[in-house]
């Protein structure tokens, strides 16, 4: 099966060229350019299929390297499953995820592990990959991250945060980033103070400030620089490569950037959430016309930050600069009726988390719409960077001869309304979004995965048991 990409602006993170893209079976096999008789007329004629992307953009297909599809968190699981989520990724330009497998206190890191593959296969529309999420450190667990890298699996993420459930103190992080550092495996930490926000959420629920909005309060911007630095000091004197995961506080990118100045090896991710989503939306949110609940659409770890105090900018600033190198979603969704809800009455019980890989394309494509990011830049950071550092550098995240036909034709002059509703995107499974009223200058025209067409004329064609289990190398960026 042939099907040749002609006429598209081919954009990859190194530059842009007009130039056709010629898929193979699963491959690319060729870049071509216009005009070119390098193939001569034979090409046209060979060809299976002709997408034409004339006045499109053709781009490596996204990888969102931060999703939880059925995570249990807060009594309730997220509400999409592999299927549900990964479709929903398809219609967003997405062509892989990297999920995280969740080993918690009391159970074996294999056992979590193969619960996951259980989850995911067969039920993807798309290549998924995993991190390792390690919730409790012990003997028998550090035994374990022995044999992730021969599974392919070679970054795990640990939990400064939520003591009782993935939490993990100094010294158990200090002992598995020794590990990691042996390893070769990517240390993702979630750098926010567990202990000291629990202490600020009892008195907030004290004193009866107990609806939504007060979340983000009690996870205040102090909890993630403390521990943003804290990990960045436990990971050089270890010598273990840290990648900060959902950056929000533009205190804990000044932690990235001074340690990254200082030659340390720190990475670090944002979240769309944290560049368009502000804590003072979130209150207006709570006012009497939406009811106090409403805010609750936001809850998510770390929380939405003040846009007045700049934290906002703060993030963009930082994608431009390199001091945070990626874009990932957390995705992590929870319906308001019967999960959200949970928290009714007191926000420590709501489950935290946002839903957003269908849209995580189309949100960056705006940064370079109101200028604020270049269209390579756009590539790198949902695509190149989170292949080369999660160990699918030359597979995945870039358009060449040799790599997967992972390939998405990015419509500049269409338009995405995002929501929930008549006429809008959304096909993740929630009853609500947290995107609601976005609109974007741009849409995802035609989705491919290795070589077969997922997303054609506003049609999902995939099915799923197409996306395949990614067996991650090392991390590029490990030195
Ligand atoms: O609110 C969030 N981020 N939920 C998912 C779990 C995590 O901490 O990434
Ligand atoms: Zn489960
Ligand atoms: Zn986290
Ligand atoms: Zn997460």
């Amino acid at each position: 099966m042939k099907t040749l990409i002609s006429g598209g602006t081919v954009v990859n993170s190194t530059g842009t060229a007009t130039a056709d893209v010629l898929i193979d079976g699963e491959k690319i096999v060729a870049l071509v350019s216009p005009g070119s008789d390098v193939w001569g007329s034979d090409l046209e004629r060979s060809v299976d299929t002709v997408i034409d992307a004339t006045g499109k953009y053709v781009i490596p297909g996204g990888i969102d390297a931060h999703t939880h599809m059925q995570l249990p968190f807060g009594g309730t699981h997220a509400s999409d499953t592999f299927e549900t989520g990964t479709i929903a990724a398809a219609w967003g330009g997405t062509t892989s995820i990297i999920d995280f497998a969740v080993q918690r206190t009391g159970e074996r890191v294999e056992d979590g592990l193969a619960h996951w593959h259980e989850l995911a296969a067969g039920n993807c529309a798309v290549d998924y990959g995993f991190h390792q999420i390690i919730g409790g450190v012990d003997e028998l667990s550090l035994k374990a991250m022995e044999t992730l890298v021969d599974e392919g699996i070679t970054s795990y993420k640990l939990f400064m945060a939520y003591p009782g459930v993935f939490y993990s103190d100094d010294a158990q992080i200090l002992r598995a980033m020794q590990k990691a550092a042996d390893l070769g495996l990517l240390t993702m930490m979630h750098a926010e103070n567990g202990p000291a926000i629990d202490v600020l959420a009892e008195q907030l629920h004290q004193q009866g400030r107990t609806d939504p909005y007060f979340h983000g309060i009690a996870r205040a911007w102090q909890m993630e620089e403390e521990a943003t630095h804290r990990a960045i000091m436990l990971a050089d004197l270890t010598g273990a490569p840290l990648y900060v995961v959902h950056v929000s506080a533009k205190q804990a990118v000044e932690q990235l950037a001074w340690a990254r100045d200082r030659g340390k090896n720190v990475f670090g991710e944002t979240c769309p959430q944290y560049l368009y989503l502000s804590l003072e939306e979130q209150l207006a949110a709570t006012s009497d016309q939406w009811g106090a609940f409403e805010g609750a659409k936001w809850v998510c770890s770390t929380p939405l930050r003040s846009k007045e105090e700049g934290h906002l900018d703060a993030m963009w600033q930082a994608l431009r600069t390199n001091d945070l190198q990626m874009v990932s979603t957390d995705h992590c969704p929870f319906c308001m009726k019967d999960q959200k809800e949970l928290g009714a009455g007191d926000f420590r019980a709501i489950p935290n988390g946002i839903g957003s890989i269908e849209h995580r394309m189309d949100l960056m494509y705006q940064g370079v719409v109101t200028g604020k990011i270049t269209l390579e830049r756009w590539v790198e950071l949902t695509s190149t960077t989170p292949a080369r550092m999660f160990g699918l550098h030359g597979q995945k995240g870039v358009l060449q001869p040799g790599a997967d036909g992972d390939v998405v034709v990015y419509d500049p002059n269409g338009h995405t309304s995002i929501g929930f509703g008549e006429g809008k995107t959304h096909h993740m499974n929630m009853d609500h979004s947290a995107w609601e009223g976005f609109e974007i200058d741009g849409k995802v025209d035609t989705v491919l995965s290795r070589g077969c067409v997922l997303i054609r004329d506003d049609e999902y064609l995939g099915s799923k048991t197409h996306g395949r289990f990614l067996k991650r190398g090392l991390s590029q960026y490990l030195v």
